[in-house]
């Protein structure tokens, strides 16, 4: 009989368990799509004693996930518990240096450690592969790596948090504010232990660091990535985006600019009608543009049991299969330091503000962008019962630099109450 693929697993959570279902359901396929059986020889967690919904009794239990990692019995190391520090780290490195492959689905790791990982998986003749890592059930990293391997990539960008889809989305359906929704989103499981993760765009933002590797041959990197969380959205301004013809979506973009390769994960306005504009609840979306290909976009949940254990799935099998691609696409020490470009391209804003209700007063803001070198495309001042009119402009295309100053003579005229709240409009 042929060697079967032996799989040490390090977390029995929602992924670990959902991995270790797949396994028993579908062992009989997948055996007959890689041409040997996927076994699991050991696995850890934290608690030996707690119910996880299924028997581990046929597998060796180990405490320590550096044990489990340099098991003589174990081909693969699955990592699955998480965080970039600690025992995720040190059984990662472990494993490699003892000879193992890999399959994480942790973005943070390998967006912190990434390249020192890669590098030591290569220099012993091992892979890492984390579909998982990225976008949930999406293969996005096979699309990339594989599918679009010939495509010199101009840009990447998507929606990679479904937690904040989900309340972006929610909040303007019910009409109801953020810290409510914010609540339900908790109450319904969905938020990260640490939810600054979640709405501060730190979650996205490893995932679009693991992207810009592969997508411009670059170490990831992602003390580069600009991130800005929803926190700040308010109720009014997913009205007057939707009134306007967008929608806001915390939004991941990494492209090459002359000046280097731009890296954000923050609130933007979309298109309404477009793909990205249309994307409801927990759902991920990432769009992939090449010089061959124009377009692609790739849609589907982005967390869960089922989807992340089925990205987890496909990495292993085509390790059984005998697939072994370079971590980032291109072995690691090629990989090069890319310059981050410090301001973005130049693209149209939306700027809502807060305007004493007065002669002059938008004569003052007229005046304050045209001195900037912002120009006003659109421009609402909506009907209001107090001396305080909601004012939306939609600027030409200017530098994110420029339009920050200009933010800034806003709130020195006088006529502007509080800090007027600026989101770019992405050209999709
Ligand atoms: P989870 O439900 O919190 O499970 C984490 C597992 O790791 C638990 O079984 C826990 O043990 C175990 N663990 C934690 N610290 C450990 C330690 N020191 N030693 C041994 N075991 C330890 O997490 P999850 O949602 O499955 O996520 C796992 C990974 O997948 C994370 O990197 C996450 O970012 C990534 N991911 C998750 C999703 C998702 O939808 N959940 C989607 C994409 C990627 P106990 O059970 O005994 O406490
Ligand atoms: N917290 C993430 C999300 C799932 O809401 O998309 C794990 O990647």
């Amino acid at each position: 009989m042929t060697e079967p693929l032996r799989l040490g697993i390090a977390g029995l959570g929602t992924v670990g368990i959902g991995v270790v279902k797949i396994i028993r359901r579908h062992a009989a396929l997948l055996e007959a799509r890689t041409g040997r059986p996927v076994v699991i020889t050991a696995v850890s967690a934290r608690d030996a004693n707690k119910d996880r919904g299924i028997s581990l009794k046929d597998y060796a239990w180990e405490t320590d996930p550096v044990a489990l990692a340099t098991r003589d019995d174990v081909d693969v190391f699955v990592e699955l518990m998480g965080g970039h520090e600690g025992p995720a780290k040190l059984a990662t490195e472990a494993a490699l240096k003892s000879g193992k492959d890999v399959v994480t689905a942790n973005k943070a790791l390998l967006a912190i450690h990434g390249q020192a990982l890669a590098e030591l998986a290569e220099a012993k003749g091992r892979v890492i592969r984390f579909e998982a890592a990225v976008a949930g059930g999406i293969p996005v990293i096979k699309a990339l790596t594989e599918g679009l391997a010939g495509n010199e990539i101009s840009r990447v960008m998507g929606v990679m948090n479904g937690t904040c889809n989900y309340i972006l989305t929610r909040m303007e359906t019910a009409g109801l504010p953020y810290a409510t929704v914010f609540k339900e989103a908790d109450d319904l499981g969905y938020l990260e232990a640490d939810p600054t993760l979640d709405v501060g765009g730190i979650d996205a933002g490893h995932k679009l660091t693991l992207l810009t590797a592969i997508a411009f041959g670059t170490k990831p990197s992602f003390d580069d990535v600009k991130l800005e969380g929803i926190q700040r959205i308010a109720i009014e301004d997913i009205r007057h985006a939707a009134d306007m013809g967008y929608r806001i979506k915390l939004l991941g973009v990494a492209q090459r600019t002359g000046r280097g390769i731009e890296q954000r994960m923050t609130p933007c306005l979309v298109p309404a009608n477009s793909p990205l504009g249309q994307l409801e609840g927990g759902t991920n979306m990432v769009v992939i543009e090449g010089d061959s290909i124009n377009q692609v976009v790739l849609r589907g949940p982005g967390a869960g049991e089922g989807p992340t254990a089925s990205a987890v799935m496909g990495d292993v099998l085509d390790i059984a299969r005998g697939l072994r691609i370079p971590t980032f696409g291109v072995p690691a020490t090629s990989l090069v330091e890319a310059p981050s470009a410090q301001t973005s391209l130049p693209a149209p804003y939306y700027v809502r503000l807060s305007l004493q209700d007065k002669p002059g007063a938008l004569a003052k803001v007229a005046a304050v962008l045209g001195d900037a070198g912002v120009s006003i495309h659109r421009m609402r001042q909506y009907d209001h019962a107090t001396a305080i009119a909601p004012v939306l402009i939609v600027t030409h295309k200017c530098t994110s630099t420029v339009l920050e100053e200009a933010i800034e003579g806003l709130s020195a005229t006088g006529v502007v109450e509080g800090t007027p709240v600026a989101l770019r409009i992405e050209e999709l």
